[in-house]
């Protein structure tokens, strides 16, 4: 384990974004990429509504429209897949899984969207609709308008708070020794310059990782991350639970409809496929 001294400290970052860079290969998608990739999005999701508007008779539950359900929501599947794969520290391409992600989240929203303009936009799977346009519009958001102007928060604020810190280099010498006793008994393998903590190590050694995880919070805000941080932490932890949301409720969706499908239907007929009919 290389030992990283205090006077690294400017270093630090860079080190760190160095190293990720060079152990994995770039397959992220660009800006203008993803430019392209909202647009079709937007146009997809106007060609599916209007698809609605020029058939009569359409219902989300004719086999067409919920085979296109139940393609998009397994496409919408992906991203939870992506989510699992990178917390669980077998994922090596994560920039390709990234990739992935978007494109099956893109898909899936506008086979999704074919289906349910076809029923009642207000009511409570209407709600899980609205709650995927906005993981979507929130998501792209995020990456389009967020990334760019926090790199130059990164790098323009770095000089001007350690100066305002004259002690800095002491507290962030006493992290690092505390992050590298505390790795010696998490991962006695890994380096610490390289290492963040994933699902393996909070599943074998939750209070280490846990301990981990605070010291390099620590260290972050310390070389100056700590506000644009904390916007990025934002942003996640909204997109994270707007993404929960979404899952809960197409859950609950999907149970109703093949199981419940008497009690979704009412007094009418159950003109969908379904599992079993009780609840009518
Ligand atoms: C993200 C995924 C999904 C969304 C956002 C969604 C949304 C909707 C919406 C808004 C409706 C109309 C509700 C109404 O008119 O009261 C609906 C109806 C329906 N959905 Fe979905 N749905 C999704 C996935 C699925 C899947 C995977 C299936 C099949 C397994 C499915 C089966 C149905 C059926 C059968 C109906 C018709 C129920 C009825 O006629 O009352 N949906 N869905």
């Amino acid at each position: 384990m290389p030992q990283r001294e205090a006077g690294e400290v400017a270093a630090v970052g860079d080190r760190q974004a160095t190293a990720t860079a060079e152990s994995t290969p770039r397959r992220d998608l660009s800006p203008r990429a993803l430019r392209v990739l909202g647009a079709g999005l937007g146009g997809g999701i106007v060609l599916a509504l209007l698809s609605v508007l020029a058939s009569d008779g359409a219902a989300p539950g004719t086999p067409l429209r919920q085979s296109l359900a139940i393609a998009g929501s397994l496409l919408l599947l992906v991203p939870l897949a992506f989510s699992l794969g990178k917390r669980s520290g077998r994922s090596r391409r994560t920039p390709a899984w990234f990739s992935a992600h978007v494109l099956a989240s893109a898909l899936g929203a506008v086979l999704v969207t074919a289906h349910a303009a076809a029923g009642d936009l207000l009511s409570p799977p209407g709600l899980v609709w609205l709650a995927l346009m906005g993981l979507l519009a929130q998501g792209l958001a995020a990456r389009l308008l967020l990334s760019r102007p926090l790199s130059t928060l990164f790098s323009s604020r770095l000089g001007s708070f350690r100066e305002a810190e004259p002690d800095l280099r002491e507290r962030l010498r006493v992290v690092i020794r505390r992050k590298q006793t505390l790795l010696a008994a998490l991962d006695p393998a890994a380096d610490e310059a390289l290492f963040s903590p994933n699902l393996r190590h909070a599943l074998r050694h939750p209070w280490l990782t846990w301990r981990y995880a605070r010291l390099a919070a620590t260290e972050a805000r310390l070389v100056g991350r700590g506000e644009a941080g904390l916007v990025l932490a934002y942003w996640r932890r909204t997109h994270i639970a707007l993404a929960l949301l979404f899952l809960l409720g197409l859950i609950g969706h999907v149970v109703l409809v093949l199981f419940f499908a008497g009690y979704v239907a009412g007094d009418g007929p159950v003109d969908w496929w379904h599992v079993a009919a009780w609840g009518g």
